[in-house]
């Protein structure tokens, strides 16, 4: 399906550990977006809403806390959505559905989460509730668990790769000490990654605290437009693809490793788009855990599976290589609030096409890739996006 919905503004705010509760951090956001789109809250046609929440903050039916930020907002119809981590872009897509079906010509789109009030177990077992229960909620360490396992058998089948995995998260805090959104702005030397210490022990099976993605809060929000209400925006990013597969829930039913719905969803987006891998000049994926960039490289076609470390032995997937993966810090570095990351990701994105992206931009980007996930390649997001102006 062709989406015409462009992103003309948004706002972002910094990930990490914040005082303030989610309805400040959404007000932040959707004050931000607003301004910085030249939109006023009276010309909203239709709002989502993305948090994941299972019990990270005692708020329940969130939607209406986007109204918070401005009066004019009242009455507007306002849903929110949810499809665990991938719940930010599950938000966005449903805003350019929003205009593709003629409902609405502009679209407040805000994924918030505040994860740090919970002690560090019950997010695990928050998280936790995003398997599939019946057989996967006693796997030990939470969703670390479940990625550890994954990496197992990843290695099970592939070989050992520890090393693989430390260069991604070098990388990851490399670039995410020089985004001034990023939860991590430390670099993490290569060695410190791959080497179980007492300040890196493991987490999970092969997984260390360094492989994993830190318990953050944050919010993010975008306006969208149709062509004729962006009429005259200064900064336009279009959707040459948006994409949506959705798996089956049980690990049991797929052949885990090789995140199939993550490959489906790219294969759609490329048919969409008219481009393959090959077309794009950057890539913001799902490395919720290190493990994950891995598979998620060899998904959307750039390795045949196992062979995905050889590209980043080489650097192919550093800022400056054949294609930039998370130029941004990923997940890793820049954090991941469950309901505001698949917002951000498309904000990274768009910021990289408007040449917006100071110390991080790509040179001459053109066309970006962003796949977000919920569970282990349950819900998928793909889309391709491209400034239109
Ligand atoms: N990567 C790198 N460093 C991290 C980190 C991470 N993910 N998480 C914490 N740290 C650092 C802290 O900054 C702190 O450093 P300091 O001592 O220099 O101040 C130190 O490690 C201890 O922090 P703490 O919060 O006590 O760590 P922890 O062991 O309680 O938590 C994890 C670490 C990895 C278990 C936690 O971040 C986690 O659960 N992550 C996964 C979240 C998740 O599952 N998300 C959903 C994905 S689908």
């Amino acid at each position: 399906m062709h989406f015409s919905g462009r992103i003309v503004g948004w706002h972002h705010c910094p990930f990490g550990k914040h005082e303030e509760d989610v309805e400040e951090l959404a007000v932040q956001a959707v004050r931000g977006a607003l301004a910085d789109a030249g939109v006023a809250a009276a010309e909203v046609d239709a709002i989502y809403v993305g948090q994941f929440n299972e019990g990270f903050s005692p708020q329940g039916f969130p939607a209406s806390l986007a109204l918070q930020a401005d009066d004019e907002l009242r009455f507007k119809p306002t849903t929110r959505v949810e499809n665990a981590c991938a719940t930010g872009s599950a938000a966005v897509h449903q805003g350019l559905q929003a205009i593709a079906a003629g409902a609405a010509e502009t679209v407040l789109v805000v994924g918030f989460e505040k994860m740090s009030d919970v002690a560090g177990r019950e997010v695990g077992e928050i998280l936790l509730r995003a398997s599939y229960v019946k057989e996967e909620a006693e796997i030990p360490g939470g969703f670390a668990g479940v990625f550890g396992r994954i990496a197992s058998m990843y290695f099970e089948r592939f070989g050992d790769q520890t090393e693989a995995l430390a260069r991604i998260a070098t990388k990851g805090h490399r670039n995410g000490a020089k985004n001034p959104l990023a939860h991590f702005r430390k670099e993490l030397p290569y060695e410190f990654s791959l080497e179980p210490s007492d300040k890196n022990p493991r987490v999970a099976g092969p997984l260390k605290r360094t492989d994993c993605s830190p318990v953050s809060d944050g919010a993010a929000a975008l306006i969208l437009q149709s062509p004729q209400a962006a009429a005259g925006k200064p900064r336009q990013v279009g959707f040459r693809a948006a994409v949506h597969v959705q798996d089956f829930l049980p690990m049991s039913r797929r052949d885990i490793i090789l995140f199939e719905g993550c490959r489906e969803a790219w294969g759609q987006a490329h048919a969409e788009a008219g481009t393959t891998i090959a077309d794009l000049s950057l890539v913001e994926t799902h490395d919720c855990f290190t493990i994950a960039e891995l598979i998620e490289m060899e998904a959307m076609g750039l390795a045949a599976p196992g062979q995905a470390g050889a590209l980043i032995a080489e650097g192919q997937t550093e800022i400056g290589g054949r294609l930039p993966i998370n130029p941004s810090g990923g997940l890793k570095a820049k954090g991941h609030p469950i309901g505001a990351t698949g917002v951000s990701m498309h904000i990274m994105a768009a910021m990289q096409l408007c040449g917006d992206a100071a110390a991080l931009q790509v040179e001459n980007a053109k066309l970006a890739g962003v796949f977000n996930m919920g569970g282990a390649a349950v819900a998928n997001y793909a889309s391709i996006l491209e400034r239109v102006n």
